[in-house]
């Protein structure tokens, strides 16, 4: 099980520095904008873009992908429901480390199943926003960039998700932005936009 707890005689440590120590020398909260959809559905273009605008406002950024994390950190994972738990539950982990770390971290992950986006919102509590990356399975299929809908239609990848594994949209995301009806451009805006607007980010 994914969550149990092997270590006994451990202590918390409580540092010297502390997050709001770093928020305040960075000059803006620490934050973490989990982008879930399906594979093509543009999530890691739009977290790129977000973050491009962020950074170039003088903010501490990091993109944490599916696929990139994937060759290192989760690389003892595939795609059952078991090992996409524990994908999620990690990243969930490692946001809240790289948000302790006074960063705003922006998460690309298909992350499917709503129990374990909603763990990984309640580790992150007020810091964390959900962004549904919105996009008909029909068009994901269309833009096909890595040729994965494809093989997963010729039977050729097994529980490929909207194929032959479930994605669960979110019913209560904070924002959701259907990529298929606006520009890469207009997206990326909204985001920034919403965080404006809740007085999460002002730089
Ligand atoms: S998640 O479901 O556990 O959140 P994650 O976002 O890390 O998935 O990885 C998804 C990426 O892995 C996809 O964009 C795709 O490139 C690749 N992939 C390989 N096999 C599968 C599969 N069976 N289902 C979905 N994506 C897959």
């Amino acid at each position: 099980m994914a969550d149990q707890v092997k270590a006994t005689n451990i202590t918390w440590h409580h540092g010297d520095i502390i997050r709001e120590d770093r928020e305040k020398s960075n000059g803006h909260r620490s934050l973490v904008l989990w982008f879930t959809g399906l594979s093509a559905s543009g999530k890691s273009t739009l977290a790129q873009a977000v973050q491009t605008i962020l950074f170039e406002r003088g903010s501490k950024t990091y993109v944490l992908d599916g696929d990139n994390v994937r060759h290192g950190l989760n690389k003892d994972l595939g795609f059952s429901p078991a090992d996409r738990e524990e994908n999620i539950r990690r990243i969930g982990e490692v946001s809240k480390l790289f948000s302790d770390a006074g960063i705003i971290v922006l998460t690309a992950f298909i992350s499917p199943y709503r129990a374990d986006r909603d763990k990984a919102r309640a580790i992150n509590g007020d810091s964390f926003v959900e962004v549904y990356v919105q996009c008909d399975l029909g068009v994901c299929e269309e833009r096909d960039p890595k040729g994965l809908y494809k093989k997963a239609r010729a039977g050729q990848i097994p529980e490929f998700t909207g194929i032959s594994a479930p994605y669960e949209a979110p019913e209560n995301a904070e924002l959701v932005i259907d990529t298929s009806a606006e520009t890469l451009e207009e997206s990326a805006a909204k985001v920034v936009a919403y965080l404006e607007k809740r007085g999460l980010f002002s730089v």
